[in-house]
């Protein structure tokens, strides 16, 4: 594998493991709010994010690169309510694709077809992850200030995951 994709793929796997602790953040601090579906939702968004980060991880040993295990920052551990949440997660998310187009782009440069084939997975995978993520913003926008609307938004959140989780488990 050339340096510059090793170099680029690992800065992925440094983005893959930030966004896993951020999410994980967000979900504590839902658990402890009381949001019990959210936290369910964010926990697992987060372990998926870390399944990003060992896919690379082990892409790259397999094409006897170098994979760097990186450090992680503290994530924010402070929100003011589920709104700044689900707007840094699709903030953070159209974040990632940016990073994952450039990286597509690196592999064209370079003419490396077999990583560019395997970072196919990820350009889909942000296309879910983003339109999931505007959908959820949607749906605050129009719960506003509605506490029986946080409360049926808290339930449903669940069981979107599950839904979700169901289908990935079928595409593995
Ligand atoms: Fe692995 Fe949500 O990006």
């Amino acid at each position: 594998m050339k340096k510059s994709i090793n170099q680029a793929l690992n800065e992925q796997v440094a983005l893959e493991a930030e966004s896993s602790h951020i999410y994980l953040s967000m979900a504590s601090w839902a658990e402890k709010n009381s949001y019990h579906g959210v936290a369910n939702f964010l926990y697992q968004h987060s372990d998926e994010e870390r399944i990003h980060m060992l896919k690379l991880i082990r892409f790259i040993n397999e094409r006897e690169g170098v994979a760097i295990i990186p450090p992680i920052k503290q994530p924010k551990e402070n929100f003011k309510n589920l709104s700044e949440i689900f707007q840094s997660v699709l903030d953070h998310e159209i974040y990632v694709t940016n990073e994952i187009n450039k990286l597509v782009e690196i592999t064209l440069k370079e003419k490396d077809f077999t990583t560019h084939h395997f970072l196919q997975w990820y350009v889909s995978e942000q296309l879910e992850e983003e339109a999931l993520a505007r959908q959820i913003n949607d749906r605050l926008k129009l719960i506003g200030n509605d506490k029986m609307g946080y409360y049926i938004f808290d339930r449903d959140l669940g069981n979107i995951d599950n839904a979700l989780h169901a289908n990935e488990t079928k595409d593995k």
